[in-house]
């Protein structure tokens, strides 16, 4: 089989085969669909671009894709956080070699530049024969943070307009690149992303940052194809982000760092699910946190959970280690951090690097940036005498500086993404009639399918649940197999 692809070094997929065998065993969710629908093949002719962090246990999801009978494109949703050994493996495949891959056309490398991320983000769209016949190309989005969403939907509005415009000085520098990036394509076929808009049937989307980006394109009326807001599944959110970030925080600071965390000040801007699982694992290591937050509802729960709130600007002089969690931008500016303890550790696990200003930070009179390794930087205040420790140049932490969430909750979080793309496709199939096929709108997955997804991890962890009998189910009025709460339940 020949296929292109571009990773950073094929020779690397042992070590990855290694792992993914070892996630495998620690993601009973995605091996329970592999088994549930092996005969069935229900994404049979999905033809999937996926831009999700290229890490192991995402090999496990696009190997669960596949083995569903998808065929896949995959980049990285993010510049550091691919893990080379896990791209490696899922190009060679199980059954490839080398000199003779047998798996999955992808594009990621940890480190890439903001031309070569862009230019992964046009490749999963670049299906061979897909520019004379669109219905070659991919039919199916797996988003994460909804770049390649939005990668479709600018591209199809320029074609439209027939012109990319120009840069404003007002335009981060990343979108200076995806202009390029769509005036290059435009040049080379003026129809392409029309087509491939035409060809998607939907996307399923990871994160709230995504989400939030498609709840905007909605109301706009701007949206082009269904979406299932994958983050909104409690197995999800209430998971991935909480428990999934209490592992993955620590262990980015740490990696980074090694600096000790107990007795320290901790600051956590926001308190929504990932900030909740921040603050508890900075607590978790014996350091004082404060909290900031902007909704009255957050900042009480941060309080009624022992934790301090108050605002940045007087937070600024306490902190010791400073953590975005908001998905807002500019929580941390430049004089923030030009304000802060010598050596203060700042770094961001909300989706975007713009929750910390760093162009900002860059610009200061007289800032000197120091790499002590790769993702790990001192920015120096000529004036103060001080400096501050950025990591993943603000970008996600978790995933820059370490290996991101670990498998067992990203089972949970991938076995919703699998359930989602088969339900999409199935429902958005030509010619489907059922009554709750996918409008062009944003949908949640069925409550019965969340509970579907955390009763698949029950097992692997020892717990076995308690069954309703039909009396007390009657009393409840539910139904004895579930689902269990009503849709305003808010767990
Ligand atoms: P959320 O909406 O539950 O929480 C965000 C919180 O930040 C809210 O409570 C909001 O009121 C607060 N906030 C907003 N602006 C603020 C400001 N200026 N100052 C203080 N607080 C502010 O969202 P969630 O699920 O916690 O996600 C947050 C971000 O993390 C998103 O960008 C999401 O995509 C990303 N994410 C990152 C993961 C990772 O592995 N690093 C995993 C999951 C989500």
């Amino acid at each position: 089989m020949s296929f292109d692809f571009r990773i950073a070094d094929l020779s690397l997929h042992e070590a990855g085969r290694h792992q993914i065998r070892l996630a495998e065993h620690e993601m009973p969710g995605l091996m329970a669909l592999r088994e549930e629908y092996a005969a069935e093949q229900p994404l049979a002719g999905a033809r999937i671009a996926g831009s999700l962090h290229m890490t192991v246990q995402t090999a496990v999801l696009i190997e669960t894709l596949t083995a569903l009978g998808a065929e896949v494109r995959w980049a990285s949703c993010n510049i550091f956080s691919t893990q080379d050994e896990a791209a490696a493996a899922v190009v060679v495949g199980p059954h490839g070699t080398v000199e003779d891959p047998q798996g999955v056309p992808v594009f990621a490398w940890k480190n890439e530049t903001l031309e070569e991320y862009w230019w992964a983000a046009s490749q999963i769209f670049a299906w061979p024969g897909v520019d004379s016949d669109a219905s070659a190309g991919a039919n199916m989005i797996l988003d994460d943070g909804g770049d390649a969403t939005m990668l479709v939907h600018q591209g199809a509005a320029f074609e439209a307009a027939g012109a990319v415009p120009s840069a404003t000085e007002d335009d981060p520098e990343e979108y200076r690149v995806v202009l390029e990036t769509l005036r290059a394509s435009l040049a080379e076929n003026p129809s392409r992303y029309t087509g491939v808009s035409q060809a998607i049937r939907g996307v399923t989307e990871e994160t709230t940052t995504g989400v939030t980006r498609l709840s905007q394109m909605a109301r706009d009326g701007e949206l082009l194809f269904p979406a299932i807001n994958v983050n909104d599944s409690v197995t999800k959110s209430k998971f991935d982000n909480k428990y999934g970030i209490r592992h993955s925080l620590p262990d980015g600071i740490m990696r980074a760092t090694d600096v000790l965390l107990g007795g320290k000040v901790a600051v956590v801007a926001g308190y929504g699910d990932v900030g909740k699982g921040a603050a508890e694992a900075l607590r978790g290591q014996g350091s004082r946190v404060i909290v900031t937050e902007i909704d009255p509802i957050n900042a009480l729960q941060a309080a009624m959970d022992g934790f301090q709130v108050i605002r940045m600007d007087d937070a600024v002089s306490q902190g010791d280690v400073f953590i975005t969690t908001t998905g807002g931008k500019s929580i941390i500016t430049a004089e923030h951090m030009r304000a802060m303890k010598d050596k203060a550790i700042v770094g961001n696990v909300g989706h975007f690097d713009n929750e910390i200003d760093m162009a900002g930070l860059a610009q200061l009179p007289g800032v000197e940036k120091v790499e002590i390794k790769p993702q790990v930087h001192e920015w120096r205040f000529a004036d103060t005498g001080r400096s501050i420790i950025v990591l993943s140049e603000g970008r996600l932490l978790n995933l820059g500086n370490a290996t991101g969430h670990p498998s067992f909750v990203m089972s949970s979080s991938f076995a919703n993404q699998t359930i989602a793309q088969i339900e999409l496709f199935r429902k958005t199939a030509p010619g489907y009639t059922g009554e709750d096929g996918y409008t062009t709108d944003v949908h949640v997955l069925p409550k019965v399918l969340d509970e579907k997804v955390a009763r698949l991890h029950l097992g692997a962890l020892g717990a076995e649940l308690t069954e309703l009998t039909k009396e007390q189910a009657e009393y409840l009025g539910v139904d004895v197999a579930g689902p269990y709460k009503p849709e305003h339940y808010r767990y």
